[in-house]
């Protein structure tokens, strides 16, 4: 992944590289680096781990130039060292890269041949050599790069600058995003419009295969083929101000209790309460013909599919394949024409969801996109594009994005229904009326907070942790243990209740404990079986359920969580809160870094 911005600027530029890098540190945080060109010589900073050691290395040796480009890294090849952070200097050329390099060992064996040392272990060091190789062998830096380019397979987004060029940065892109903003007298290079919206509005996309040539004066940019294209400059209406906490200690936590009004606002574009009816953004987009559902999303995203599968069918009686992103692009899909292929993403990034909306796109199907970022590239591509309004989700760990998917299938999954005429108008009335009611639901799921977090050290101190449920409700535990897991580093294994007899039951002592979402309704009595079955090898239970559901099964348990009754419908929008609520209080106990978390980064646009 990693976030990369480049400045032409009228003034020094590193405050403003450092200001953009805070935030692109979304798209990684294990080491960060700048590099200035300073009287015609590169100069540059580097710093192993969080973007404040670069920031103090800089307080105490502070880099002018007018010129730079830097890097927040999220480390592929090599160990997160400041030997393999960014920006990489190979003789007249220094480049950031986000993205991986395929071919890089075959590049890297060739130029060893020849006989060039390597300083890092990076298949970026690889580009930057072969970027010199051409430098030394005569080339201007423009025929340098364009005979680089081709020979690199894989993804990547580059930003490069030359020893004695103080008026020109490049970039290139390929499977990776990358924008040019426009300034005045001024010009930026960006892994997306946010990094660039203090200082710039307006943005140009640049296309698969595009590389660009900046000065401050011009812009111009070429296709794959080099021929000079123009491409759209867009107001990208992303906010320059600095998103803060608010009075939360955590963007997570502050993104678990913006939930009502965000899911709310969502649920605006999609419902026309006084009528009873849903809308679709894109109301002529017709879903009648519609036969089959391909659902492909990674993570948090996937198991909002996955709770949307059981909408789909149950309510459209459409039938639903769904795959995580990485899997479903190699297995071979069999895809029927007019098929409807629905991507899920916070970011709308995702390198393997992208890739894989690409793929349904080569393969004839309608692409419907439920993202976040509406200027993403998945937004970009989609033939329906179904935003959720969410604003932008800080925390690594995601939860406010979550419901407002939810919400948006939950109001598609009822349009299918309408369309493909299996849902009265009667029925439409009543899924309006229930989802207009999820956001004071979710208010009364977040009163729970302090019981949540007193009881946050019965799990604190566990090493393994079961999250059980059945129908929509096991999506919902598979998403319980993925933010446990992520935030504070406790394994945690989501199952389907009935399926626990099978394998994870041999984990089960009193040092377990076993999380329970069972809302009352038709499955409640088969879940309270396995949880019995847990009680009875002395598991430690904790139920989350609503008030008849607790005062049936709750006697046992160490711990319960009571959830306001709410319909099926809206029951996992509902009972995500408890489960965000509970893995982040056990990472806060645990003294854990809740908003940026070991290993992880926001958007993973790496395959
Ligand atoms: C990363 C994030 C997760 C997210 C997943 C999918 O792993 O840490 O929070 O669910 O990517 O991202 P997307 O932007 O496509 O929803």
């Amino acid at each position: 992944m990693c976030g990369i911005i480049g400045i032409l600027g009228k003034s020094d530029v590193t405050d403003q590289l450092v200001a953009g890098l805070r935030r692109l540190e979304y798209r990684g945080y294990d080491s960060a680096g700048v590099c200035t060109i300073v009287d015609g010589a590169f100069q540059r900073r580097r710093a192993e781990g969080k973007l404040d050691n670069l920031a103090k290395k800089l307080a105490l040796d502070p880099l002018p130039g007018r010129i730079g480009i830097a890097h927040t890294r999220w480390a592929t090849h090599g160990a997160p060292t400041e030997d393999n952070a960014h920006p990489h200097i190979v003789g007249d050329v220094t480049l950031v890269h986000n993205g991986i390099i395929e071919n890089f060992k075959e590049l890297r064996d060739e130029l060893s041949a020849e006989g060039r040392t390597f300083a890092s272990q990076t298949d970026t060091e690889v580009v930057a050599h072969l970027v010199a190789r051409e430098l030394e062998r005569g080339k201007s830096p423009i025929e340098s790069v364009k005979a680089v380019l081709p020979r690199l397979h894989g993804a990547f987004a580059l930003a490069m600058m030359f020893k004695g060029h103080d008026n020109m940065l490049v970039g290139a892109r390929l499977g990776a995003p990358l924008v040019v903003g426009i300034g005045e007298g001024e010009n930026y290079l960006g892994s997306d419009a946010l990094a660039l919206a203090p200082m710039t509005q307006k943005i140009a996309y640049l296309e698969e295969g595009d590389w660009v040539v900046l000065s401050r004066e011009k812009i111009d940019i070429f296709d794959r083929e080099n021929a000079p294209v123009t491409r759209e400059v867009t107001l990208s209406g992303v906010s320059g101000a600095m998103i803060d906490k608010g009075n939360h200690r955590h963007f997570m936590q502050k993104e678990i209790f913006e939930q009502p009004v965000v899911v709310a606002q969502t649920l605006q574009a999609y419902l026309k309460p006084l009528e009873g009816k849903v809308a679709l953004p894109i109301p002529e987009f017709d879903l009648a013909e519609v036969k089959r559902v391909t659902i492909v999303a990674c993570g948090t995203s996937y198991y909002a599919g996955l709770v949307a599968k059981y909408w789909f069918e149950k309510f459209a009686r459409v039938p639903v394949d769904i795959d995580v992103a990485s899997e479903f692009r190699y297995r071979e899909p069999v895809l029927e024409a007019g098929g409807l292929a629905l991507f899920i993403s916070q970011s709308g990034e995702t390198a393997d969801t992208l890739a894989a909306l690409r793929h349904c796109r080569a393969e004839g199907q309608k692409i419907a996109v439920v993202v976040n970022v509406p200027t993403s590239s998945m937004a970009r591509e989609a033939d329906l594009l179904l935003p959720t309004n969410a604003g932008p989700e800080i925390g690594v760990a995601s939860t406010k994005a979550f419901t407002c998917q939810l919400a948006v299938l939950a109001a598609f999954a009822a349009n299918l229904a309408r369309a493909k005429g299996k849902m009265t108008a009667e029925e439409e009335r009543d899924i309006v009326q229930h989802l207009a009611e999820a956001p004071a639901a979710l208010n009364a799921a977040l009163a729970h907070d302090e019981e949540i977090e007193k009881m946050a050290p019965l799990v604190a101190g566990a090493r393994d942790v079961l999250y059980l449920g059945r129908g929509p409700d096991y999506p919902m535990a598979l998403e319980g243990a993925l933010k446990l897991k992520e935030i504070s580093y406790i394994h945690a294994e989501g199952y389907a209740a009935g399926e626990m007899k099978h394998g994870p039951i041999a984990l089960i002592d009193d040092s377990v404990p076993v999380i329970v979402i069972a809302p009352s309704g038709p499955l409640f009595e088969k879940t309270v079986s396995n949880m019995q079955e847990v009680a009875a090898r002395g598991g430690r239970i904790v139920l989350i359920s609503d008030a008849a559901g607790i005062a049936k099964a709750g006697d046992g348990a160490i711990a319960t969580i009571e959830m306001p009754d709410c319909h099926p419908l809206i029951q996992p929008l509902v009972y995500a809160v408890p489960v965000q609520l509970l893995a982040y209080h056990v990472a806060v106990a645990k003294g854990t870094d809740v908003d940026q978390p070991r290993n992880l980064a926001k958007s993973v646009t790496v395959e």
